[in-house]
């Protein structure tokens, strides 16, 4: 079997222009949904995400605040910025960009954040709405993956899923996301991680197997089955002499051997990408939609 690819840039392409019509009409109503973005530091990967998110607000009329900080800001000065978005009515969603400096406490950073503000969806308050099934901002990148599968036809109710890597970010959301009872989630889901005895005696067994550990050729073909769907989470800087930048971006997946067996596959770059940047311009529209509807 030859994998049909899942073109994330095409889905993300057609939420995007559902989105700027979305944004045309609340420009109507007076309002210009507004994103701050925080990044401190220079960490090349994150100032590219960085670039990436401001460059898309613009593309469908959004306004975006950009906040590029030294690496030695303070906390307190963070904290200050966050609670000026917090009281700016023109902002409806605040950023700050993962990972900070080690001198900054993440965690405090996170709860700071005004929850109906809180468009990555990492704020404790949107975290556990999330899992008790309650109206919450969903994290982007899960809820891109979700959107990814959905829009690509695959059905998630009953569905074996098998997540590899646990992270905040993406392993634990998701997972929680796809056994909601809903028509998103419904589907049976185990997670596997660093410590898990035998990470390919659950995968071989799943029909959606999603990659998220941070790992290039984590999910190899003799741990799919045949006609298997695979998303592919991973973004992996591997040295490539040939590439003018002298990297290239692989995912997780051992992208020629899998998709010789999948039935669906998830391209890196070019597959869930696109999607999380996408979710964060939908839970931006959709946080200023719920403001207009507070101020009415
Ligand atoms: N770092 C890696 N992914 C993300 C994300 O989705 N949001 C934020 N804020 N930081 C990240």
């Amino acid at each position: 079997m030859t994998a049909q690819i899942i073109d994330g840039k095409q889905v993300a392409a057609q939420m995007r222009a559902e989105l700027k019509d979305s944004v045309a009409r609340l420009k109507g109503q007076g309002i210009t949904p507004g994103l701050a973005v925080i990044l401190v530091g220079d960490d090349p990967a994150s100032r590219s995400y960085v670039t990436a998110k401001e460059k898309a607000c613009e593309e469908i009329g959004m306004h975006s605040d950009d906040n590029r900080l030294p690496s030695e800001t303070t906390q307190a000065k963070l904290l200050g910025l966050i609670d000026q978005f917090n009281n700016d009515p023109k902002i409806h969603g605040i950023l700050v960009q993962l990972p900070l400096p080690a001198h900054i406490d993440e965690d405090a950073v996170l709860l700071a954040i005004d929850p109906n503000k809180d468009v990555d969806g990492f704020h404790p308050v949107n975290v556990g709405r999330m899992v008790v099934g309650q109206e919450a901002f969903l994290p982007c990148t899960p809820h891109g993956v979700i959107q990814l599968l959905l829009r690509s036809g695959v059905k998630l109710s009953g569905a074996e899923v098998v997540i590899v890597g646990r992270s905040n970010i993406v392993g634990k959301p998701l997972a929680n996301m796809l056994i909601q009872k809903s028509a998103t989630g419904n589907a049976t889901v185990t997670v596997c991680h660093t410590r898990t005895k035998n990470i390919a005696e659950h995968t071989r067994r799943a029909d959606i197997v999603i990659a998220a550990a941070g790992r290039p050729n984590t999910i190899t073909a003799e741990m799919v089955k045949d006609g298997a769907v695979v998303i592919d989470v991973g973004v992996n800087r591997v040295e490539d002499a040939t590439k003018k930048k002298g990297y290239r971006l692989v995912g997780d997946v051992d992208f020629e051997a899998v998709s010789r067996k999948a039935s669906l596959i998830t391209p890196v770059p070019g597959g869930v990408g696109p999607m999380t940047i996408t979710m964060l311009l939908y839970n931006t529209v959709l946080s200023a939609e719920k403001s207009l509807s507070r101020c009415n």
